[in-house]
């Protein structure tokens, strides 16, 4: 089996940093300091980077099948490993959307064979899937549209919500805004072209109520829940009474942009939950902060320019993030903004918590040599023309960031290489990627009792 020493660089846990070795032998993290006797295939020199896991981005539409014009699981995965991000979750809303197991299956029998990284596919919920949902076995969770987006997923009737929190197992996940709020807004709105609308349409009350209503059904179900890409500062009251059986996530456009940012950016930042106030940045980053929202993911949702460029309603709601996520916290941890141990926390480990995903998401002997090497002095701008996504933009075009990723490993195999000075990024030619197991029994988020333990 081929061994891999990375030297001399600083190993990041969710918890504490240190300037050391890391051992990698085959597809596994074999030790943390192993110290100098051991001989190995390859030492990459790692002084003056930090050693992180790789990230996991636990939401993101990646479009195959179906709507491959937009996105496909070859550039959207090459995005991936040149943003860090060494495992990601797929939601259900592709053409066809993943509601059987039999589409579940095919999703992963695809992915086989032109993933650069890990991959694990969500079962879309419908009102009369719950059979299917419960047979699941080889997906993180049950994705509801509570409220409707990009594609035609929707269940907001109650006694339909009810069944399948009620006789399902697997952890739920949702999409929250209200369906009936939204579309009384909309229809108040209708004939209005400026896409700033899209937050009154979409508005507070409708992020507010709905989630409040999915955290509800959870507690009386007493099933595990996750609040997808809270938008508000007000909801973040409602998480915060979890129970131990609430998770919630924040994504960077929620975090980074508000209605502010319309007049710049238009329908690039058109997104459902709708961007909203600077007060929501502040509120949002200060959960992230105390611990009350536990997860950072991207929701990375590629349209083309074309379709983006239409005018409002036309223009389809998501942007593409993947492959600046990790790049964007780095930098704010440049700015004095939070603690690199934080981002691994929020990025790597709680995901990999959340979803019970088996031997991921931790620097530990015995888990997987999923892996990113840092650079936190290396400086970068953002360009279209750079970016590997399909849909070849994004919302942050032209904005120069510092820290960024140089190297990706996945299972032991290096996928992404660019140094500072480089302007090509090297790509592993095959798919390293593998499916991702889930150990459905694990104990989640908040059961999980070895944070910090890295060398057990
Ligand atoms: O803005 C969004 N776009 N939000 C979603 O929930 C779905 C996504 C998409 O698939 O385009």
């Amino acid at each position: 089996m081929k061994r891999t020493l990375i030297r001399g660089g600083t190993l990041v846990t969710g918890t504490r940093s240190w300037v050391g070795d890391l051992l990698v032998i085959g597809r596994q993290i074999a030790a943390l300091d192993p110290g100098l006797a051991t001989s190995c295939d390859e030492v990459v020199d790692a002084t003056g980077l930090h050693v992180l896991p790789g990230v996991i981005d636990d939401q993101v539409h990646f479009r195959q099948p179906g709507l491959e014009h937009k996105e496909d699981l070859t550039h959207a995965t090459r995005a991936c490993a040149k943003g860090g991000v060494t495992s990601f979750l797929e939601m259900p809303n592709t053409k066809p959307a993943t509601v059987t197991v039999d589409l579940l299956h095919q999703k992963l029998e695809m992915a086989s064979s032109c993933c650069l990284v890990n991959y694990g596919f969500y079962m879309g919920a419908t009102p009369h899937n719950v059979a299917e949902l419960k047979q699941a076995r080889r997906t993180p969770g049950i994705k509801i549209f509570i409220g409707s987006s990009t594609g035609d997923l929707l269940v907001d009737q109650q006694e339909a919500l009810e069944r399948i929190f009620a006789e399902t197992t697997l952890p739920i996940t949702a999409h929250c805004e209200d369906e009936a709020i939204v579309r009384a807004n909309a229809a108040r709105f209708a004939g209005v072209h400026d896409v700033a609308v899209h937050s009154q349409i979409r508005d507070h009350e409708a992020a507010i109520v709905c989630t409040r209503r999915a955290i509800s059904l959870a507690k009386r179900h007493k099933h595990r829940f996750h609040v997808l890409h809270v938008s508000t500062a007000a909801e973040i009251a409602e998480i915060q009474q979890h129970e131990k059986l609430i998770t919630a996530e924040v994504c960077p456009h929620h975090l980074f942009f508000s209605v502010d940012d319309y007049p710049r950016l238009g329908s690039l930042i058109q997104m459902n939950p709708s961007i909203k106030f600077r007060s929501d940045n502040v509120g949002l980053w200060q959960a992230l902060l105390d611990g009350s929202i536990q997860v950072v993911a991207t929701d990375h949702a590629p349209h083309t320019l074309e379709e983006k460029q239409q005018p409002y309603p036309a223009s389809p709601s998501g942007l593409p993030a993947v492959e600046n996520s990790l790049a964007l916290f780095l930098n704010q941890v440049n700015l004095g903004r939070c603690r690199i141990e934080q981002v691994v926390r929020w990025m790597c480990e709680a995901p990999a918590a959340v979803w019970n995903l088996k031997d991921k998401g931790f620097l530990r002997p015995g888990y997987d040599a999923d892996l990113v090497l840092v650079d936190l002095q290396s400086q970068r701008t953002i360009r279209n023309e750079e970016q590997q996504t399909k849909c070849g933009w994004s919302p942050w075009h032209g904005d120069t960031l510092t820290g960024w990723p140089v190297q990706t490993m996945v299972g032991g195999q290096w996928v992404f290489r660019q140094r500072q000075g480089q302007d090509k990024p090297w790509f592993a030619a095959s798919p390293m990627g593998t499916e991702i197991e889930f150990d459905h029994d694990g104990p989640g988020y908040w059961g999980r009792t070895d944070w910090g333990q890295e060398n057990i």
